[in-house]
């Protein structure tokens, strides 16, 4: 949430901030600004609105300075205002401050300043922090051999509660950049004869790969030539430095029009990286790195429960379904958010997941920390390789799918769901799962990238379908046991692209309550498959069918279903149980995108939206 850059070096910084803000332009788009360090003093632009805008604004400040800060912000405190946008400079002119998170205490820290004279134009909580900042560098002696900005940094954020990453630059200290974080990801991209910050590698990669992850508690000071890490309590740290392992081209659209799109077309790719050298040599279970858990104490396990938000949530639905059915162990899910306050008694052989792309979504990193304040051991699915939750977990499993740019989530969504199928195998091999039971699932996850290409070749059939359905308000997913929560992200993905209201539900609870919802003006996307569940979702679809609503079908190739039952119909292959969620998913997502385009959204950046959620 909220996107920072800031750079210090040899070359103009301006172009290199607005190159890094719009990479990071999903992290927020409400407003954007930068701040650069030029001869004559401080200059600033800034614009609500997309980067875009601020690019045209920046052109007339003619800023050519070496050193700067930007921010791409997705409002908390404040509405969207060209004054509300970062940075936001000191009332004395002296300091600028970029922040992502949330100043809990600014309301006392700002009665403090005005007493002292400081002024505010803004309604954020970060400009009280500039405030405080340029407060502690004017007492700050000017020249003990000491950086008066850290130190001036370093005393303000004793004062702080709330969470932050900052990047901070005072107009008397040219080259110099001071960050901190505590709960909002920062990363310094270490240069030749240049240094970096920001909230996400795709920032910075396109000049260096070498990175060093911040840590909560932690400040860094940067210049062109140097960089120094330390602790708000002091004492300089010893850095661990880490090569980002994909390059620019990762982040990039290709030939793609949007990046959900690219993302979408992307995921037999992905699922090929998610499995890579995970299965065992003779073929018959998964294996994992990461776990950090001997297969003895893994056996010992008599509970998992999983907690994630949105779509990753999703991903635990599912896991639960798979790992009950094919390892017979109970699992429990929960809404991270819920999880944090609810104080739920576990189990006490109850091993801990969190699911989490970003890795740093603020209610599932605090889940994370509750289950290991309780003792509890905690891992992670995750994809953004040194995240928050990455960092914190006690071992975990990388989703290795490259960056996700676009903002509804879709490839590190199957990945996630390839990998909890990964997951119930593995435990299950441990149980009672055959051999040959084992190898049989082994080939089938194998199978998947390839059964996702084949349902991917109907995109021009589901984009003639999404065009006959883009003027509906109101819509239903439904399907039942793995399917649900497929149904569940079908309606989430809808409504978060194109607006329309969507909900899912187990087939067999329409009739408790959605039904009411049936006529001529709303259609259902109904999951039917092949097995046990086929005509209980055939009679679901027939309640549908007598009330006047349309029906999409998603169905298993070959399924005789009654003539005249479905208005459209969309085939996915006959597959194993493991996979068919992965498979089904494909249409969701992309009817979904193509209804998105139809009425004209922006589908890489939702209204309201932003990708990787660090504020409550
Ligand atoms: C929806 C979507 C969100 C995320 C949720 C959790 O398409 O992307 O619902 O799934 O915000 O994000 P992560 O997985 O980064 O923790």
């Amino acid at each position: 949430m909220c996107g920072i850059v800031g750079y210090t070096g040899k070359q103009k910084a301006a172009p290199f901030i607005l190159e890094g803000l719009k990479r990071l332009e999903y992290r927020g788009y409400d407003s954007a600004g930068v701040a650069v360090q030029e001869k004559g003093g401080l200059k600033l632009a800034k614009k609500t609105g997309r980067v875009a805008n601020l690019e045209q604004e920046a052109a007339k400040h003619r800023l050519t300075g070496t050193c700067g800060i930007g921010h791409t912000r997705w409002a908390t405190h404040g509405g969207v205002t060209d004054a509300n946008a970062h940075p936001h400079v000191s009332s004395d002119g002296q300091i600028a401050v970029v922040h992502n998170g949330v100043i809990e205490n600014f309301d006392s820290i700002k009665k403090f300043l005005l007493g002292k004279g400081f002024t505010f134009r803004s309604e954020t909580d970060t400009e009280a922090l500039g405030n405080l900042i340029a407060y502690h560098y004017a007492k700050e002696p000017a020249a003990n051999g000491e950086s008066r900005l850290l130190n001036s940094v370093r005393k303000t954020l004793r004062h702080v509660e709330g969470t932050y990453g900052i990047v901070v630059l005072s107009i008397d200290s040219p080259g110099e950049l001071v960050c901190a974080r505590r709960g909002s990801p920062l990363i310094l991209g270490l240069g030749e004869g240049e240094n970096l910050v920001a909230s996400d590698v795709s920032a910075i990669v396109s000049r260096t790969q070498s990175v060093v992850y911040l840590k909560d508690g932690e400040l860094a000071r940067l210049t062109p030539v140097d960089f120094a890490i330390s602790t708000v309590n002091e004492g300089e740290i010893e850095p661990v430095i880490d090569q980002i392992t994909w390059s620019i081209d990762a982040a990039d659209l290709g030939t793609h029009t949007h990046y959900m799109e690219k993302e979408i077309f992307e995921q037999p790719a992905a699922l090929e990286n998610a499995m890579r050298g995970r299965f065992s040599e003779d073929g018959s279970t998964a294996q994992f790195g990461g776990l950090n858990l001997t297969p003895a104490e893994f056996r010992q396990v008599d509970r998992f429960m999983f907690c994630a938000c949105g779509t990753a949530w999703h991903a635990c639905l599912v896991t639960e379904h798979l790992i009950e059915r094919f390892a017979r162990v109970p699992v429990e899910v929960d809404y991270a958010s819920e999880f944090r306050y609810r104080n739920a008694p576990l189990h006490p052989h109850t091993l801990f997941f969190v699911i989490s792309q970003s890795g740093e979504t603020i209610d599932t990193l605090a889940a994370l920390r509750e289950a290991k304040r309780k003792g509890y051991r905690a891992l992670a699915i995750n994809n953004v390789v040194g995240s928050s939750i990455a960092r914190e977990a006690d071992g975990g499993i990388y989703q290795h799918v490259g960056p996700e740019i676009g903002v509804a989530s879709t490839k590190a969504f199957t990945s996630q769901l390839l990998l909890g199928a990964m997951m119930a195998l593995y435990i299950g091999r441990m149980r009672d799962m055959s051999f040959s039971d084992g190898l049989n699932y082994v080939q089938a996850l194998k199978g998947a990238p390839d059964l996702v290409r084949r349902v991917l070749t109907q995109a021009g059939h589901i984009k003639a379908v999404a065009a006959r359905y883009a003027g509906y308000n109101d819509m239903l997913f439904l399907g039942r046991l793995s399917l649900f929560p497929i149904a569940l992200e079908g309606a989430l993905k809808l409504k978060e692209i194109s607006y329309i209201h969507a909900a899912g539900y187990p087939a067999a609870e329409m009739k408790h309550g959605p039904i009411a919802m049936i006529s001529e003006r709303c259609p259902s996307v109904f999951f039917v498959t092949k097995g046990e569940m086929f005509s209980k979702v055939i009679s679901s679809m027939q309640e549908v069918k007598a009330r006047h609503g349309r029906i999409i079908a998603i169905a298993t190739e070959g399924l005789e279903l009654p003539a005249g039952l479905c208005d459209e119909l969309i085939t996915i292959p006959d597959c194993h149980e493991a996979v068919l969620p992965i498979v089904a998913t494909i249409p969701v997502q992309l009817l979904s995108y193509y209804i998105a385009l139809e009425r004209g959204c922006d589908v890489d950046k939702p209204r309201n939206l932003a990708k990787s959620v660090t504020v409550e």
